[in-house]
Order: C-alpha cells, then structure tokens, then sequence
C-alpha cells in the first residue's frame, strides 16, 4: 500500500500544512496509507485528532518517513529528514529550486524523486494544482487587509449627516493573480481602486474589475509578455516613462500594494525613496515582493518601515499569515497533482516520463538532477 507522509514544516515563520483532514480523507479513498507528523496542522488550525478522525495515523517526527513512498511538505525539508523514506520514493513540496540548486542536489543524492510545485505550467489541465496561484491569490487579499488595518482610516466613502468621508485611493501594482485579488479586495472595501502593469493584456482586467488601468503609453516596443504569460524585463526608455507615470499617480494615492515580479530575476523596483516622500503621511505601501528583494526602496521582509511618514509592509511569507485557508488550498492542489496520476490499479501514482507537467515538475531521479533547467 502506498505510505503518505505528512511532514511538519520546520522553516521559521512556516505555519502552512500540506495537507487537511479533506485531503487525508481523499487520499485514504484512492487507497492510500497516511502517516502524519504529531503537531504538523496545529499552526493552520487542523489539530492532530481532526487528522486521525479522517483516516490518518498520526506519528512521532523520528519515524514519519520510515517507509514513506511519498512525502508531501510546504517547503523543501532537511534532506535528513527524508531518511528511511522508500528508495525512488516522491517528494513533493515547493522546493525553490532556482534559489537552492545544492539542496537539490542532496535531495537527489537521498535517492528521492523531487518534484517542485513552484513549477506547476501554466496550463489549463494543471490549473487545479497550481500552487502559485492559489497562494498568490490570498496574499493579495492578505496585502490590502493588512495595509488596511495599517491605514488608521476608511476605506469607503461615507456620506453622514456630520458630512462626508472620501473613499480612500488604492493603486495596485502588477496585476497578475496577487494584483487581481487585491484590485477585488479594495473594490469590496469601498475604495477608489486604480492599477499598472507592463503586460498590456492586463487592461481589460483591471477595467472589468472596475478599476481604472493606469499605463504607459506611446513608448515603442512594450508588449511586455513574455514567455508563459509571465512579464519580461522592460527597456531603459520604458523604466523611465513608467517612473514617470508613477511619480504623478503614487502622490494622490493612500495605500499602494505591489507585486510585481520577474521570473528568475530580482523583484523589479517600482517605488523609489524621493516617489515615497511624495505621497501623504499616514499613506501606507504593502510589498509582496519584499522576500523577492522588494518593489519598494527601503521594504523590509516582516517589518513596519516608516519614512517620510509613510509606512511599508511586507512579510516574508505573505500566504502563512492565511495559514488555514492557504494550507486548505495549497493541500487540495498536491491532492489534484497525486489523484490526476493515480494508478487505480495499483493504489500508487505513475509519472509518465512524456507527461508534460511532469517534465516540468520533476528535478531528481535515480540519483542524479535531471530537469534541463538545473543541468545548464
Ligand atoms: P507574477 O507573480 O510573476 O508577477 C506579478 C505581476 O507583476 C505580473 O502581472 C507581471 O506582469 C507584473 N510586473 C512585472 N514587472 C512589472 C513592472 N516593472 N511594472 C509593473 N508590473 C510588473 O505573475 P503571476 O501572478 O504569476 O501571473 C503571471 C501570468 O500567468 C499572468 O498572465 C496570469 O494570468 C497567468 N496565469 C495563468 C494561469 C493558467 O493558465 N493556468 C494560472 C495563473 C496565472
């Protein structure tokens, strides 16, 4: 019988779980055995008996692995803890493996098989264990409660006898999954919500939010897509025009999310120190690229920042300040990837080696780091 095992996450500040009672119990009905580690939901709220009440045996750190064919985790653990794991057994977790190619190399000499999450396609068939999106989706809500909070101020406009309240001005920056949640959460506060981005395709979602799109314009050659949907690096004659724009906008705003990123490369910087000294005191910016090296000059991850009598947010790990919803969903999403290559027959996944979302996903196996992209 295929042995699941469900690791407590051991990174600082990791309250996420990889799976729930939900998923225990589905894995249970594919005819999996499930083993998880005393303690491993209590951050995300799913206590031990829950977990046992849906199937789940519940075991000691020390022995977790023992036998485990899988291991299911947030972020990548300690290849020591995979000891006594099944020889070609999966690990599946987000592994980082272009921030940690070493770890990877470990995790193949531990003979495991290690499949990043992170690196999920972008296709439909796999949109259901995307785990980028689903946790990029919360932190973009998380972004605008929090910097809410922060504001000390309404967000709606209220009109009272005493007189009226203007709706507070919220420009989000960077409208992909993060950005689009966050344009959402501001339009159902009340606010007056405004939005940028360089890939222009993302106009007629900013509009259909009921935002206003805020871009730059008649600067050549600035489609801004490049692959996979995701955003390019942008020319020198673009930065500077989208400065520009920012300069004159950033000024009326009162709360300013970012989330703008590049992959494999450092966050791109949005705000500078003298656009931050523009705006009002008491304005508040959350950066959700801060762990990424940050949009916003000065954003330090886990840290309230003020300058110029504006305050900066951004956490480190914006998805773990969610950690029930952000586990119930990150869960589901290894549940998806693990029942779509189910092998009924045999109670066990089978990763076809011509799969594409397999190619894209698998880093390790038989020892050695086989995914093209760490073998350059
Ligand atoms: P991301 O987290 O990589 O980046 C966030 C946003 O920042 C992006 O919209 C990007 O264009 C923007 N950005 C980058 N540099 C910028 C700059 N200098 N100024 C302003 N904005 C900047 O993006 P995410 O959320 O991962 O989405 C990437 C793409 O993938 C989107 O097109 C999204 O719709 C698509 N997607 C497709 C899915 C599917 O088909 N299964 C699932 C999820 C996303």
């Amino acid at each position: 019988m295929t042995k699941i095992a469900i690791l407590k996450e051991s990174t600082a500040g990791e309250r996420r779980v990889a799976a729930t009672p939900e998923t225990v119990r589905k894995l249970v009905a594919l005819g999996a055995s499930i083993v998880v580690e005393g303690g491993a939901g209590e951050a995300a709220s799913f206590p031990d008996e829950a977990f046992a009440a849906a199937g789940g045996t519940i075991a000691a750190s020390d022995a977790v692995t023992s036998g485990a064919d899988i291991v299911l985790a947030v972020q990548g653990p300690e290849p020591a803890r995979l000891q006594g794991m099944a020889s070609g057994g999966l690990l599946i977790a987000t592994l980082d493996p272009a921030g940690a190619p070493a770890r990877i190399k470990e995790y193949a000499a531990a003979g495991v098989q290690a499949l990043a999450m992170e690196w999920i396609p972008r296709i439909t068939r796999a949109q259901s264990m995307d785990v980028l999106s689903s946790q990029s989706n919360l932190a973009g809500y998380k972004a605008v409660i929090d910097a809410a909070a922060a504001y000390g101020r309404v967000f709606p406009m209220m009109m009272t006898a005493a007189g009226t309240v203007p709706a507070a001005r919220v420009f989000v920056m960077g409208v992909g999954v993060a950005g689009l949640q966050a344009i959402a959460t501001a339009r159902r506060l009340g606010a007056q919500v405004s939005a940028t981005d360089v890939r222009a395709a993302t106009r007629e979602q900013i509009e259909s939010l009921g935002a206003k799109a805020i871009f730059v314009e008649k600067v050549a050659g600035i489609a801004g897509e490049g692959a996979g949907g995701y955003a390019s690096e942008m020319s020198d004659e673009y930065k500077a025009a989208q400065a520009e724009l920012v300069s004159s906008h950033i000024a009326k705003q009162d709360i300013v999310i970012t989330t703008a990123l590049i992959p494999g490369r450092p966050a791109p910087r949005l705000v500078s120190d003298a656009q931050l000294a523009t705006m009002k005191p008491g304005s508040v910016l959350f950066d959700l690229a801060v762990a990424q090296g940050g949009n916003v000059e000065g954003s330090r991850p886990d840290e309230a920042v003020v300058r110029h009598g504006v305050t900066i947010l951004g956490y480190g790990n914006t998805p773990s300040h969610l950690a029930t919803e952000s586990s119930a969903l990150y869960a589901r999403n290894l549940y998806n990837f693990l029942a779509a290559f189910w092998d009924r027959e045999r109670a066990a996944p089978a990763l076809p080696d011509d799969d594409e979302i397999v190619q894209a996903v698998r880093l390790t196996r038989g020892g050695a780091v086989v995914h093209p992209k760490l073998n350059t």
